[in-house]
């Protein structure tokens, strides 16, 4: 089984390149078989999850063809099955917006029900009250969702909780129904928008997306298009974090720093200097770091897919701090693995306090989701000696050559699959 071997101590220092948004591209890449034509998709990530997204595309017959690593040639002309089986949505949840796109453009889905997840239950509700409000009849039978209607009329839908997810399947499901729906309480997140984005250059009309209240004026027909999907702001915040846990000074490049304001905000107030340019993003950090309060918040508030990487840092900085999770009810998960490292960290709920402790010590611990795993990672190359991190799969979800790029930054960091390979390390690294 791969694990990341990693010797701590060395400050992070260089340039690193920012790839696409993940969670964009899940849903744009489920949004390219809303047409018969053909769209050239550009800047996807090539992680686990958007890979398994191809293939579940691919299994209802869409036809995608990889142009190179970060391209892909989708087109939905061929699509025979309306069914999505639970191999994939059980790799991922988004497959989950493969239900708005088929809904929207057959009128007929069928998608395996999500279960719960390691950062807590993830209900989709808001998901299903929608769609029936477009005039969709939606069933569980036998594990799967069944979402069907004669036509789609728009409506006027207000969210009873800000949901991403549930934002883009609604975008999804109404873009080619009858008349006009209001999406109320939308989530506002950069992905949310770039999903948009790429509907308006297929045809749709969709208007006000990144505030509160989106429309979508339904359109008879999409068509092709081609398309660059936005950088990645939690890679781009996670890289940032790495420089202010390891003293370091990183430039993330590639990225919208609008999109990373509360991020670098946050930075700031840890005591670390932030530097913007038009595309790119400075920390450096030269001194132990200050304690802070955080709770997350639906953007343009601190995401909670920031929030392991915050908590590691408050973990070493001068103080108490207070980090509040609203979002998931299950997300301090890793803390346990965290103190074996060393850190001091009560979790009260959806709360932890933090005593922010001198340094961490390498231990052999293990990535509970995809976050809190580059959380992890990112304290163990701060921490003194050797972390060994299993189940790094998980980070492979949605960090494209995570160890590569922190190698080039100057992190002791190795992927090794063997007890061999990591003796090798241990030797190596002394
Ligand atoms: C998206 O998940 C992201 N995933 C998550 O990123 C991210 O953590 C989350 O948004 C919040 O920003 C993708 O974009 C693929 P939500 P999603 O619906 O859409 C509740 C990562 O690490 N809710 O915005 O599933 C829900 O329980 C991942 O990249 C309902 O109650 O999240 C949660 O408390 C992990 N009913 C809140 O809303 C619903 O019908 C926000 O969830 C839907 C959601």
């Amino acid at each position: 089984m791969e694990q990341y071997a990693v010797k701590g101590g060395n400050p992070l220092v260089g340039e690193v390149e920012i790839g696409g948004a993940k969670n964009a591209a899940l849903g744009i890449l489920a949004a390219a078989i809303m047409t018969d034509d053909t769209c050239v998709i550009d800047n996807i990530p090539d992680v686990r999850d958007t890979n398994v997204m191809l293939q579940a595309i691919e299994s209802i017959g869409a036809h995608v063809a990889k142009k190179d690593r970060h391209t892909c040639e989708i087109s939905g002309r061929n699509i025979v099955d309306h069914t999505i089986d639970n191999d994939y949505i059980k790799k991922i949840r988004a497959s989950y917006y493969l239900l708005g796109a088929l809904l929207g453009k057959y009128k007929k889905a069928r998608v395996s029900l999500p279960g719960g997840c390691n950062i807590g239950l993830r209900p989709i509700d808001q998901h299903i009250k929608g769609f029936k409000a477009l005039g969709a009849t939606v069933r569980i039978e036998h594990g799967m969702i069944v979402a069907e209607a004669d036509s789609l009329r728009g409506a006027h839908i207000y969210l009873d909780v800000v949901s991403v997810g549930a934002t883009i399947n609604l975008m999804l499901a109404s873009v080619m129904a009858e008349g006009t729906t209001i999406l109320e309480n939308a989530a506002k997140e950069p992905h949310v928008v770039d999903v948009a984005n790429f509907l308006n250059t297929m045809g749709a009309s969709i208007k006000g997306a990144g505030t509160d209240v989106i429309r979508i004026k339904g359109v008879q027909r999409l068509h092709g298009t081609n398309y660059t999907i936005i950088p990645d702001q939690i890679e781009a915040g996670t890289f940032m974090f790495a420089a202010a846990l390891t003293k370091g000074d990183v430039t993330v490049k590639n990225v919208i720093p609008k999109h990373l304001e509360s991020i670098s905000a946050k930075l700031e107030e840890l005591g670390c200097q932030v530097e913007e340019s038009d595309d790119a993003v400075r920390v450096v950090a030269t001194r132990q770091l200050n304690h802070t309060h955080v709770k997350t918040l639906p953007y343009p508030g601190f995401p909670t897919d920031m929030q392991p990487q915050i908590t590691v840092a408050l973990g070493l900085s001068k103080g108490t701090s207070i980090v509040t999770e609203s979002i998931f009810e299950n997300r301090f998960k890793y803390v346990d693995e965290l103190t074996r490292m060393g850190a001091s960290i009560k979790v009260e709920g959806n709360t932890a306090i933090i005593d922010g402790v001198s340094k961490y010590t390498g231990a052999s611990i293990s990535a509970p989701d995809l976050r809190a795993g580059a959380a992890l990672v990112i304290a163990a190359l701060a921490a003194d000696g050797v972390t060994v991190i299993d189940d790094v799969r998980f980070i492979q979800r949605g960090y494209e050559d995570f160890h590569l790029k922190l190698q080039s930054l100057g992190g002791i960091i190795e992927l090794v699959d063997s007890e061999k390979e990591l003796q090798k390390f241990r030797l190596k690294t002394g």
